[in-house]
């Protein structure tokens, strides 16, 4: 079974930032990555599904002209809110995955999210992912690699649906003791250029 929002909003009564997102430099670092790696300098519409108390919708915001933050989690929206506050192209609002079908944007972040959902969520999301990314537009998608014992999945599952799910050439892919990263152009499988940061610019 996919956790449910319950599950989050018993941690979020229980801490601030469960995670410690604010201050880990675990977290910073991977964030750096993260944004590091998408091949744009700038998205018109972007969303980040599971959004939490916001850190790394702050730092997308600066790359989007719209952004969207969704958690499942009604106790987590009032603390994302006020991280972008004052940022009026930033919405956060509180949405379930697969269950409210994803929109069409220019940048799907899915970060430590998809290790919650069960293997038929997942695989319903994933057929939503491929028709939310627009043309040329990126998916990212992040996720830690240790099991956790309550998580239907692990990182590595689920990056091996994505791959496995996704017919698009990858800007990246980057693999740590820790962490999985994959980024992908929403293109033909075989169309490098689509993928190449470089070719956007005519470098080849
Ligand atoms: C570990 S936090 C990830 C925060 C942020 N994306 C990051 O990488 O820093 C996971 C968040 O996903 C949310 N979440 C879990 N299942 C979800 C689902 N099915 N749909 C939307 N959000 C979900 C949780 O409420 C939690 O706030």
């Amino acid at each position: 079974m996919s956790l449910p929002p319950s599950f989050f909003d018993a941690m979020y009564a229980a801490a601030d930032d469960p995670w410690s997102m604010r201050t880990r430099w675990y977290e910073e670092r991977k964030y750096a990555l993260t944004t590091a790696v998408l091949p744009r300098r700038r998205y018109a519409d972007g969303l980040e599904v599971g959004c939490s108390v916001g850190e790394l919708t702050a730092r997308l915001a600066d790359r989007c002209d719209r952004l969207t933050g969704w958690d499942a989690s009604a106790a987590v929206v009032e603390r994302a809110t006020a991280r972008v506050a004052g940022r009026g192209h930033v919405r956060i609002e509180q949405a379930t995955v697969p269950a409210r079908p994803l929109p069409q944007v220019d940048l799907l972040v899915l970060s430590e999210v998809l290790y919650y959902l069960d293997a038929a969520d997942l695989q319903r999301l994933l057929t939503q992912v491929a028709a939310a990314v627009r043309p040329g537009g990126t998916l990212l998608a992040v996720h830690w690699r240790h099991p956790v014992a309550e998580y239907p999945q692990t990182g590595d599952a689920v990056h091996q649906a994505l791959r496995a799910a996704l017919p698009w050439p990858r800007v990246a892919a980057h693999e740590e003791p820790d962490l999985l990263l994959d980024c992908w152009v929403a293109a033909d499988a075989g169309d490098l250029r689509a993928a190449s940061v470089a070719a956007a610019e005519d470098l080849w």
